[in-house]
């Protein structure tokens, strides 16, 4: 799924146009707080949804989670994902987002391991793990989460849910086959479609790309 945050913010209903083959828009919500970065908020959430019926798939590098994402789901928004590094109560922020109808995601940062929220999964609806430090689009994937992917894939498998395992940070024709090889079924990237000449054609590719790693995994 594309992340917008490499579209043009002054012509998003265009660029979202511009990917109808996207399985779902990943959109980046960041406050300057948590990352070092400011992006877009809750208005410009609910402007996308009034252009748009593609899936939203809000990723929220923000702190205070607890307070403000619940707001994504009652938007609109079919996903809403949080740092659990910024959660004070994930377990009740994960119901809280699932009472509004989204899919609960927790995200973790490169540095952040798995296995102590190994009981949480039959909570969530999506494990995110970042292969970039959070914060700006166009960084280097990070081989070393590669093995924690293959083991949020294992815990995944353990705990028996339909949960999925999404990757982000540096996701590019270059590196989606390892992502997949690892476990991964739902991949963002955001430069490697939108400096495309066709973002279109690169969301499929890279899907093929994944499609094809999946069967040899
Ligand atoms: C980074 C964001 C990513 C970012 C990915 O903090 O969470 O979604 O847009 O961009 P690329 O694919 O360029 O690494
Ligand atoms: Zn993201």
């Amino acid at each position: 799924m594309p992340s917008i945050l490499s579209a043009d913010f002054a012509n998003l209903q265009r660029e979202i146009e511009r990917i109808p083959s996207a399985d779902a828009l990943h959109v980046d919500v960041m406050d300057l707080h948590f990352v070092p970065n400011l992006t877009l908020g809750l208005p410009v959430v609910k402007a996308i949804r009034s252009v748009t019926a593609q899936m939203l798939d809000i990723h929220l590098m923000i702190s205070d989670p607890d307070r403000w994402a619940p707001q994504y789901a009652e938007a609109g928004a079919e996903s809403v994902t949080f740092h659990v590094e910024a959660a004070a109560a994930p377990v009740r922020l994960a119901r809280e987002l699932r009472e509004r109808g989204a899919r609960a995601g927790m995200a973790l940062k490169p540095a952040t391991p798995v296995e102590p929220y190994a009981d949480l999964l039959g909570e969530l609806d999506m494990v995110l793990v970042m292969t970039v430090e959070p914060g700006f689009g166009g960084q280097s994937f990070l081989d070393l989460c590669l093995p924690k992917i293959r083991r949020a894939r294992q815990l995944i498998s353990e705990s028996g849910g339909d949960v999925w395992l999404q990757v982000d940070g540096g996701v590019s024709v270059e590196t989606v086959e390892r992502c997949v090889e690892a476990g991964a079924d739902a991949l963002v990237a955001g430069s490697a479609v939108f400096a495309a000449d066709d973002p279109d054609a690169m969301v499929t590719r890279l899907r093929e790309l994944g499609d094809a790693a999946a069967r040899w995994a």
